[in-house]
């Protein structure tokens, strides 16, 4: 092993030869997949000379390290694991050209490797990934079936400092990003595109991670737009354009009894076309916790079907003996404009329990694309209203 990774890094030192003049103060280092192998050509199984080619970036001490996977090519990869910690301060994947997963389900190599994703990026830190590429998961086989192993495309585990930039992401089996356990992660002008009745495909989900920061991107999916689950705190959406899919959620949270908790979540000047929800807080009963401090401003409606909405999900064991709820709480509302595609405007449906406090609305108007009175609907939700068409007058005025 540690043959083959001095042979490659002396094939890489001759290959750059700004390496070799040290008179420029050149601490970059540059890794392309194609010199190790890899074919491109949208057949073989470039996994191995994808997996070689990072562990040669992620073990160089330059400041900064490059993984090149260029543009023109198809690069078929495997479920593939790019395990940190590296060595290199900042690590770029210069992503021009497309990686695609294996067209059937059967060729897939599951197995103990990382089950759960097709390309599982875990404990990195200080990771660039930018470059006008693209992402197909082939997806279609598993929307067909469904079974319990269907895999996320991309998910990010433990990772510290990132930023994803500049792609194209299609067709996952599943959520297309899933974020966990991450901090300071930051994702821009990206294109997520899977069709309206594939099940499940979630454009972002994040689960346990904070000061996370998606911004002018847009969302097609069948799944929801952005799901913020459990330990999510400071996640900062502006600029996304979701439909169709399931719009925004905070949640769900509490499912199964669970005790789970979001805070700290503002969503700005974002736009729902044909959604079926557009802000959305999804809690279970039964469960407990809290979705609190959550701001939605500034958004826009073209025939969302629930375009601002909290609902409780009817599923808890031990149906007789509920003591618990999940709180939601100081949520605000601040204009909200445009149409919905049902009679449904706005729809509180709080917990039994502990009910929602603090519930703020402001500039609101949604008017339904037929002509028709819009809906408001309201149980144990307590709050303001300031203006609001429809009139929300189950809370103050
Ligand atoms: C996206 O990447 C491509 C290829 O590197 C580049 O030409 C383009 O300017 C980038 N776009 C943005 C918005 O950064
Ligand atoms: C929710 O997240 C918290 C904090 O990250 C964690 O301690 C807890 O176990 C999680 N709950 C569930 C049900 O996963
Ligand atoms: C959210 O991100 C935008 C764009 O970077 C920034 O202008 C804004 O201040 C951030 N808001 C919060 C509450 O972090
Ligand atoms: C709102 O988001 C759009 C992208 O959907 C962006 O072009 C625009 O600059 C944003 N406006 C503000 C005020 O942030
Ligand atoms: C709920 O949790 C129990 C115990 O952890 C588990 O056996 C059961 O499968 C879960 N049910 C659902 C619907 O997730
Ligand atoms: C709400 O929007 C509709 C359609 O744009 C407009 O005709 C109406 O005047 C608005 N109402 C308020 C109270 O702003
Ligand atoms: C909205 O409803 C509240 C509570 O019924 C009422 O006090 C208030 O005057 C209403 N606002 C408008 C603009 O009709």
């Amino acid at each position: 092993m540690k043959d083959i990774f001095l042979v490659l890094l002396i094939m890489v030192v001759i290959a750059t030869p700004s390496l070799c003049v040290t008179v420029v103060p050149h601490a970059d280092s540059s890794f392309n997949v194609v010199s190790y192998g890899a074919k491109g050509d949208g057949q073989t199984d470039d996994s191995q000379a994808f997996e070689k080619a990072w562990q040669n970036v992620c073990g160089a001490t330059q400041d900064t390290t490059t993984l090149l996977i260029p543009e023109g090519k198809t690069f078929l990869l495997q479920p593939m694991l790019f395990k940190g910690p590296c060595k290199s301060g900042t690590i770029n994947i210069e992503f021009q050209g497309t990686i695609v997963a294996p067209k059937t389900q059967g060729a897939w190599k599951w197995g103990g490797l990382n089950k759960g994703a097709w390309v599982k990026f875990s404990g990195i830190s200080n990771l660039v990934i930018q470059g006008g590429g693209k992402i197909d998961g082939e997806g279609a086989s598993w929307w067909q079936t469904y079974p319990e192993i269907t895999p996320n495309a991309l998910q990010f585990h433990q990772c510290k400092n990132l930023r994803l930039s500049n792609l194209t992401h299609i067709n996952s089996p599943k959520i297309h990003i899933s974020i966990y356990s991450c901090n300071d992660f930051s994702i821009a002008n990206i294109h997520i595109i899977a069709p309206e009745k594939s099940q499940s495909t979630d454009g972002i989900d994040i689960t346990r991670s904070s000061n996370i920061l998606v911004e002018n991107s847009n969302i097609e999916t069948g799944g929801d737009c952005i799901a913020i689950n459990n330990g999510s705190t400071f996640i900062n959406i502006t600029g996304v354009t979701c439909g169709p899919g399931h719009g925004i959620s905070v949640g769900s949270l509490g499912k199964n009894n669970t005790y789970e908790t979001a805070e700290e979540i503002y969503v700005h000047n974002c736009t729902f076309i044909g959604t079926q929800n557009g802000a959305r807080i999804k809690t279970w009963r039964g469960g407990s916790g809290y979705a609190r401090k959550i701001t939605f401003e500034d958004i826009i409606l073209v025939g969302a079907k629930n375009p601002i909405i909290i609902d409780e999900q009817f599923y808890a064991i031990g149906h007789n003996d509920i003591h618990t709820g999940v709180q939601v709480s100081d949520v605000t509302y601040d204009n909200v404009r445009g149409t919905t595609d049902s009679n449904n405007a706005i729809s509180l449906t709080c917990d039994d329990k502990v009910g929602c406090t603090n519930l703020v609305f402001n500039n609101i108007n949604i008017t339904t694309m037929s002509g028709s009175e819009p809906f408001v609907e309201c149980y144990m939700a307590h709050g303001k209203c300031s203006s609001s068409f429809p009139n929300v007058t189950c809370l103050s005025a």
